[in-house]
């Protein structure tokens, strides 16, 4: 009686604010997270049943699956297992483990025989299999694609149903990176009333039709579904702003027809909030399916509400301002956990990019997790999404080249059609690199993709990822419908871009490729190594420990040091902007070396996510904060000669001073972005203090330390949500005795959670690092190391304690809610 009442009272009152908000309104149509309870095997399993012939045994209900592990999805065991220089992925997908794996999942819905259900899979690597008692239920190759069965045909309703999915990454190598193995991404149920008509699955085109501070007009294109002709309906579209308040709406009764039709409305909003990376405003726009009186189905879409275009003489204009595109290229994994999605990871990430004063991000080389849009979307950076790294040609055996003939019109269609109302998403790539380019076939099949792109999303430009600037040599360019011109390096021709491809913008889709490994430093600072130096000679050990310096000065041949490429990107006003190859290190692709390198050098920040040196040139150079970065650190051979380097911004001149006296005043001339200075090294205090017509603006120091003496705990954040997925990601900073930071340590530290919390991983940013993500002991590497915390479904407190040889144990309490 108490629990009605308090109902009706929260409707009455939610009725009188807002009628029907996102919140409070019926929906039909449920979307459930189906992740948890799954049962894992490693292996194939390769009997087929008795009962029935080329069913595998282990898609049966009947199979026992008790034996196998149990668990909740995102998973990928790739990153569960060791490095070994045997293992068939090889050293340029990380050298981790792949094969195959079967998953199964026993469930049970109510007995509502009327509904349809379906099965949304946001992504499995790769060649996956679905089956449902028995059932196969469809194949698909490509692991970067969402994809949905609809379950409703081999349903038992109100009685035990058991999925099975068997995944099958055997064949090596498939990938030029890491990619993980297994069901990666979420899994989801949705649930709808077997209506004669429905919303089709991403049946939604919301797009900004114009925009000023008075007016925006939203058009809704809406494609129906139907199993049953001539039927009259209503199509109801509301926006609510981000309160939740009821902005626009508009009604549209429609005869249907055909199975599918689209019904086109448009609204407009007073007053609107544009999107932008600044500030990045987003609507709700529910839109509403009525038979007669009754709600049939019901869609909430995320929108923003922006303007842009490319030109060819400005570069990129974004609600008629202009805005330089100063992004980075990422693949999909987050280091120690590998791909299986996390919301926490990915948010993380973006986050410490953000604060570099990055604003876009290039989804290298494939469709990405949709909560990684969403939260590009919320965070504000444009994405290009790209589509795939290889069409007919491979580069690799096993690769998706195989895939394509049968499954590239579905898997692009389906990727634009999913992903083409986040307001983040600027631009589509139909490839990277794409060895059609060099062929003739390149035009037809350019011709094609760019075609299916159009016709699933019009709002929006096409571009490639190409490597060949020659024209006349370049057949996916010469198949005349790309609306961007897309180079990978070639930075030395920014400067002729506009003799070079007349009459289109131009986008340097990716860049740079230095080569880092975060506080190693190779002298002299200013002589540029090429590693490798060609195609023809590998740089193969260079350094005896699988370091590259951080000074930026080393890049492979094809690209540039980070300063090389921005200093020509920043000049050119026709270089709408570019995606710096890449933001992250990431796993696998460990060039300029061989085993046991296993992750790439070229991440502005390291695998564990302890930025380089070369994330300050871009904080100073990107970001409207004031910067001032000092270095190397301070720990050399007393006499030797040392580079120090300064970032900085927002001043005009740095002093430097070691020990209390000053080295001298430097400022940046001409197109210089750092200062620097040569001196000898002694031990004490490097400072520098950045300065503004004689105003201190910044300073830093930097001090030589002593021995490891402590450990010092730092999280990203201290509460955590009691989900079962949320991340703190704990810096183990090994320190001297007085609180400076040890730049060479290598301790070995272990680590103990108790409480509500478990260990997700460990990592130190080393790119020739072989230890187990997995362990609870990991070594530092250049003083740092990094403990991932997950939170588990209880809430209540996480208690993680540290000890390092010979130092004491350091504690941090973790709070999840
Ligand atoms: C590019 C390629 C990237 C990566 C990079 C390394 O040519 O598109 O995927 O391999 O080189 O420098």
């Amino acid at each position: 009686m108490r629990i009605l009442y308090a109902a009706g009272i929260c409707l009455l009152l939610s009725n009188a604010a807002t009628p029907q908000t996102p919140e409070t309104a019926h929906n039909p149509h449920q979307r459930l997270n189906f992740d948890a309870g799954w049962k894992f095997h490693l292996g194939d399993i390769p009997e087929t049943s008795e009962s029935a012939a080329n069913v595998p045994a282990a898609a049966t209900p009947a199979f026992n699956d008790k034996p196998w592990r149990s668990l909740d999805l995102p998973h990928d065991w790739t990153i569960e297992g060791e490095f070994s220089q045997n293992n068939s992925t090889g050293q340029q997908e990380g050298g981790l483990p792949a094969g195959i794996g079967w998953y199964r999942k026993t469930f049970k819905l109510p007995a509502t025989a009327k509904d349809k259900v379906y099965i949304d899979f946001d992504g499995v690597y790769r060649n996956s299999t679905v089956f449902l008692n028995g059932q196969e239920l469809g194949k698909r190759p490509n692991g970067y694609i969402s994809f949905r069965y609809d379950l409703t045909p081999w349903l038992k309703k109100g009685a035990d149903n058991v999925l099975a999915v068997r995944v099958d990454n055997a064949a090596q190598p498939n990938s030029r990176w890491y990619t993980g193995s297994g069901i990666y991404r979420h899994v989801w149920l949705e649930i709808q009333p077997a209506a004669s008509v429905t919303i089709d699955q991403w049946g939604i085109l919301a797009s900004t039709a114009s925009l000023s501070e008075r007016q925006g007009r939203l058009h809704v294109a809406t494609t129906l579904r139907a199993i049953q002709g001539a039927q009259a309906v209503t199509i109801q579209q509301t926006v609510y702003d981000a309160e939740g308040r009821q902005i626009a709406t508009g009604s549209l009764p429609y005869t249907v027809n055909d199975t599918l039709s689209t019904v086109q409305q448009d609204l407009v909003l007073t007053g609107p909030k544009a999107w932008s990376p600044d500030r990045p405003y987003l609507y709700t726009l529910e839109t509403r399916l009525m038979l007669g009186p009754k709600l049939i189905d019901r869609q909430s879409t995320r929108i923003g509400l922006r303007d842009f275009h490319f030109d060819n003489r400005q570069g990129f204009l974004l609600n008629d301002r202009h805005l330089k595109i100063k992004g980075v290229c990422l693949h999909h994994d987050l280091g120690a956990l590998g791909a299986a999605v996390n919301t926490a990871g990915m948010r993380r990430q973006l986050l410490i990019l953000k604060e570099m004063g990055c604003n876009a991000i290039r989804t290298s080389h494939n469709p990405p997790a949709p909560e990684f849009l969403d939260l590009c979307d919320e965070m504000g950076f444009l994405v290009m999404d790209e589509a795939f790294d290889m069409w007919q040609k491979k580069k690799n055996k096993f690769d998706y080249s195989l895939d394509f003939p049968q499954w590239h019109r579905r898997d692009l269609a389906d990727q634009v059609r999913r992903d083409r109302n986040h307001p983040g998403v600027f631009i589509w790539s139909i490839g990277n690199e794409i060895r059609e380019q060099f062929d003739k076939s390149g035009i037809e099949l350019t011709k094609e993709l760019t075609a299916i792109v159009r016709a699933n999303d019009p709002t929006r430009p096409v571009t490639s990822a190409m490597t060949e600037p020659d024209t006349l040599e370049n057949n996916i360019w010469q198949a005349g419908v790309l609306d961007v011109m897309g180079l990978n390096y070639h930075q030395q021709i920014y400067d002729e871009v506009l003799q070079k491809f007349p009459g289109h913008p131009f986008l340097a889709t990716e860049t740079t490729s230095a080569e880092e490994t975060r506080g190693h430093y190779d002298m002299p600072s200013d002589s540029i190594r090429r590693w490798p130096t060609s195609a023809k000679v590998p740089a193969v050990g260079v350094n005896r420990d699988y370091t590259v310096s951080a000074y930026d000065n080393v890049s492979a041949y094809w690209g540039s040091t980070h300063e090389e490429t921005w200093r020509l990107a920043k000049r050119n006003p026709v270089v709408a902007g570019l995606f710096v190859w890449t933001g992250f290190d990431y796993l696998g692709e460990p060039t300029p070396y061989r085993w046991p390198a296993r992750s790439s050098y070229f991440g502005i920040v390291d695998l564990a996510g302890f930025p380089k040196d070369s994330y300050y040139l871009y904080q100073s150079e990107w970001s409207s904060k004031p910067v001032l970065h000092l270095f190397p650190h301070w720990n050399w051979r007393p006499g030797e000669m040392v580079d120090v380097w300064a970032y900085y911004s927002q001043a005009s001149e740095v002093e430097l001073f070691l020990n209390g006296k000053s080295l001298g005043v430097k400022r940046k001339e001409g197109d210089e972005l750092h200062v620097q200075w040569r001196i000898p090294f002694e031990p004490g205090v490097l400072k520098a203090v950045s300065r503004l017509r004689g105003k201190t603006i910044l300073e830093e120091e930097v001090h030589t330390a002593g021995a490891p003496a402590r450990l010092q705990l730092i999280a990203d954040r201290t509460t955590l949500h009691a989900d079962g997925n949320d991340l703190a990601y704990v810096t183990i900073r090994i320190l001297d005795a007085n609180g400076y930071l040890v730049p060479n340590a290598d301790t070995q530290v272990s680590v103990d959670i108790t409480g509500e919390g478990t260990l997700a991983g460990m990592d130190n940013g080393y790119q020739a690092d072989l230890e187990s993500f997995r362990g609870t002991r990991h070594k530092a590497f250049n003083g740092l190391c990094l403990a991932i915390v997950r939170a588990k479904k209880k809430a209540g407190r996480i208690t993680l304690r540290v000890s390092g040889a010979g130092l004491p144990p350091a504690s941090l309490d973790i709070t999840s809610l």
